[in-house]
């Protein structure tokens, strides 16, 4: 394998790098127990059965759903790591209690797999993770302490931020997560959108603001997953995803706590902006575990103009 001259083949691992970070311990050992989980997730995606929850194996034994089982892996791991008080997941109706509050511990809202209607036809997934310190899981976002997501893709990578700049690591050939991006950041506008929902579900101000972007000639890449959509997105370091709001569906699909707060901390740790149309999605107080915000998220300047978009049309939007 050619190497350049001088260059070194060290590979600075993800425990390594968090602890570079000016954290509490803590928190490293709470990230690096979530990479941990993320191998035996896809370790299920890669060899488990497609089949639903409620079937049976050859031998008689309950099968899970990818997702129920995702979760599970990464329940158990958080509940034995010894940082966490509180754990809420898109696959849980309450929050679950690990252990009472205590110094230094950790509260986590998750989607364990994001994209899972995918799987059977084999595109990218993910799972995302927001962590608060202490207990209360309803916070806005803006006070999460750390957030980020891990891509099973062709590649398995893993995107966190402590408040300190966003960094990108890549599964290499032993199973570790190595460094591969430092401190991404994002351009002010972009020519790449991924749309979510149905077009002819589009308020009046969505509808515009597609004309808009078709207009200045910004190329369509969608592909259905929240993970790998973001990740496009950021790793380019140009253009807008959104998930609006529908004739029907008010608040759009995705969830604030799992799905919209921690990918809006990445995306802002790397000088993007994240809306719901009206104020940042940061800035939203959660009402509820299964709390759903439209969204608006990637460059800057995109977002405003999709802000501009909404207000403009007022009271039809
Ligand atoms: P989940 O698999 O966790 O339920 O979420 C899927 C999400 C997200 O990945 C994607 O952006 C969105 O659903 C797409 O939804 P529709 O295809 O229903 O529009
Ligand atoms: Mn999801
Ligand atoms: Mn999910």
């Amino acid at each position: 394998m050619y190497r350049e001259p001088g260059k070194s083949r060290f590979q600075l691992d993800l425990r390594r790098h968090l602890r570079s970070q000016n954290i509490c311990n803590n928190l490293v050992h709470l990230i690096c127990e979530i990479a941990e989980a993320s191998k035996y997730v896809i370790h299920a995606v890669r060899t488990g059965d497609l089949g639903v929850a409620g079937t049976s194996n050859l031998y008689g034994e309950e099968q899970l759903a990818l997702d129920v089982l995702s979760d599970r892996i990464l329940r158990k791991r958080l509940t034995h790591s010894g940082v966490v008080c509180n754990i809420a997941s898109e696959e849980m109706d309450e929050i679950y209690q690990a252990q009472s509050d205590g110094p230094d511990l950790y509260s986590v809202a998750y989607d364990p797999l994001d994209g899972s209607s995918l799987v059977d036809v084999n595109l990218s997934i993910g799972t995302i993770v927001s962590i608060y310190k202490g207990c209360n899981l309803f916070q806005e976002g803006r006070n999460q302490v750390a957030a980020l997501y891990i891509l099973y893709g062709p590649r398995v990578s893993l995107v966190y931020s402590v408040g300190n700049g966003v960094h990108e690591f890549t599964m290499n050939s032993l199973n570790e997560y190595t460094l591969s991006r430092e401190n991404v950041t994002m351009a002010p506008c972009g020519d790449i959108y991924a749309p979510g929902g149905l077009r002819n579900k589009y308020t009046p101000g969505t509808e515009k603001f597609v004309t808009y972007l078709e207009e200045k000639g910004s190329k369509l890449r969608y592909s259905g997953g929240f993970v790998p959509d973001i990740n496009q997105v950021l790793m380019k370091g140009k253009g807008i995803f959104f998930y609006p709001a529908l004739k029907g569906s008010p608040k759009g699909k995705l969830r604030l706590l799992y799905e919209l707060n921690p990918m809006a901390f990445l995306i802002e740790q790397a000088g993007g902006a994240a809306s719901n149309g009206t104020i940042p999605i940061l800035d939203v107080k959660p009402e509820s575990l299964d709390h759903r915000e439209p969204i608006y998220i990637g460059c800057a300047e995109d977002v405003q103009k999709a802000v501009e978009f909404q207000a403009a049309c007022g009271q039809e939007c």
